[in-house]
């Protein structure tokens, strides 16, 4: 099973967020939207895995939810990866990473080294609202456009839990699936 670490997002904010990404839409390139429906902020993708690390996987997120309290999460921002002149995904972000947000990323990264997962350099807190398969037809310049010309904008999310997320990759696009949630501790 394909499986990755998330934040979901409350429906109310994956709607604000694709009424900002919509302002994307009016690109010329050959860009797959991702839908409303699955916005998230991923924390760690752990590709293929065997059934039988599941429980394996579900006891590292339920201990590391539970060292986290819930956060808000500002978004404010939009951009490409890897750059914006070679544009693969395109994306909805946060000028303001959260504290909380990067002890949640670093202690899931250190407990899933004990299980081989190898941990990535740079953690960049991000919503995928589009992927550009082959960039050569992409118009930088529009695109640099319509990066300065975006409305800004500010949508806040609460963050309140854990998602061990299963993705089944379909002709129609990647349905997603919680196969385990953890509630965040209550801020004190
Ligand atoms: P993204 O948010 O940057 O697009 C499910 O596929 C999630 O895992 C996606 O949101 C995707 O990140 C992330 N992911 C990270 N590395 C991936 C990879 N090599 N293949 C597919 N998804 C990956």
């Amino acid at each position: 099973m394909r499986l990755f670490y998330c934040c979901e997002l409350p429906e109310a904010v994956q709607a604000e967020l694709d009424r900002i990404a919509r302002q994307f839409r009016a690109l010329e390139t050959r860009v797959t939207w991702v839908p409303a429906k699955n916005f998230h902020v991923t924390l760690k993708f752990l590709g293929e895995v065997a059934p039988t690390t599941l429980e394996a996987l579900k006891a590292i997120g339920s201990q590391v939810a539970a060292s986290v309290q819930r956060f808000e999460l500002l978004f404010d921002t939009v951009g490409a990866f890897p750059n914006a002149r070679r544009p693969r995904v395109l994306w909805i972000g946060t000028s303001q990473v959260p504290q909380a947000l990067l002890v949640l990323h670093k202690r899931l990264e250190q407990a899933l080294l004990t299980m081989g997962f190898e941990a990535e350099p740079h953690f960049i807190p991000h919503v995928t609202v589009g992927r550009i398969k082959d960039e050569r037809g992409t118009r930088l310049g529009e695109l640099a456009q319509l990066f300065s010309r975006i409305e800004p904008f500010a949508c806040r999310a609460p963050i309140t839990h854990l998602t061990l997320m299963e993705s089944q990759l379909s002709p129609g696009g990647a349905v997603y699936t919680p196969r385990a949630t953890w509630e965040f501790a209550y801020a004190l």
